[in-house]
């Protein structure tokens, strides 16, 4: 099997990839890292400066931990939110079916977390009147996807792993995307992608990691 599920330190699983030699998330803490990085830094913030919708595009929904937290907070804090994402690799049901989020976070919501996987690509899926969404089975270079975006979770593999999707070209059209006010989110913080984003007009903001790991970034596009 070319994806396979291994434990993380926070007792949630993630997942590690033949093909691209990578685990999905920090073997430290796969929930704590989706949280800190993506809910914290991302969704959070911006409940707190009084959002109330949300247009989120994620690169990379994986195992759908990122999606599958969007959608309980977005219920929790009533937010209503149209979530785009994209996927070149989906994993397998074996994969989804197995894996220990739904038991980490929510019992009652594993339903919807199997409705992330299962239902189908390039159509918009309505969960509740809080939460939509829209996968695109796709790579991230060929996509046509929706703009007025408030906010995106950068959640590629690394740049030592594939480094095309840390460069201009493809956060050129990202950053076209993005309304004035948003921003992006990631754990990436290399000095190369953070000059490359700042000359496509981002103010930058180091933030504290997660677990082990010193910073994370935040990119908001000036009004
Ligand atoms: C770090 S993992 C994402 C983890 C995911 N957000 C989660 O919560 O499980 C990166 C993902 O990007 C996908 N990917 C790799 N290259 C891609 C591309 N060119 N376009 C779209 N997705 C891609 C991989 O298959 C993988 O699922």
């Amino acid at each position: 099997m070319s994806q396979s599920i291994h434990p993380s330190h926070d007792g949630s699983d993630t997942v590690f990839s033949e093909k691209y030699n990578a685990h999905y998330h920090s073997v430290f803490g796969a929930i704590e890292e989706a949280i800190h990085v993506f809910i914290a830094a991302g969704l959070f913030h911006y409940h707190k400066k009084g959002y109330t919708s949300l247009r989120i595009f994620e690169m990379g929904l994986g195992t759908g931990l990122n999606a599958f937290l969007s959608y309980l907070e977005a219920n929790r804090f009533n937010i209503k939110i149209d979530y785009q994402a994209i996927e070149s690799d989906p994993v397998d049901n074996k994969i989804y079916d197995a894996i220990n989020y739904p038991e980490q976070l929510s019992r009652n919501e594993k339903p919807a977390f199997l409705k992330l996987h299962s239902s189908s690509w390039g159509n918009p899926h309505h969960f509740n009147e809080n939460f939509t969404l829209t996968k695109y089975h796709n790579s991230i270079e060929n996509q046509v996807i929706e703009g007025n975006l408030d906010l995106i979770f950068y959640d590629a593999f690394a740049p030592t792993c594939q480094a095309h999707l840390w460069e201009e070209p493809i956060h050129k059209k990202l950053y076209d995307l993005l309304n004035p006010g948003g921003a992006l989110v990631t754990y990436c913080t290399k000095g190369t992608f953070r000059r490359m984003l700042e000359s496509l007009g981002y103010k930058i903001e180091k933030l504290n990691g997660p677990a082990k790991k010193r910073e994370m970034m935040r990119a908001t596009k000036l009004k």
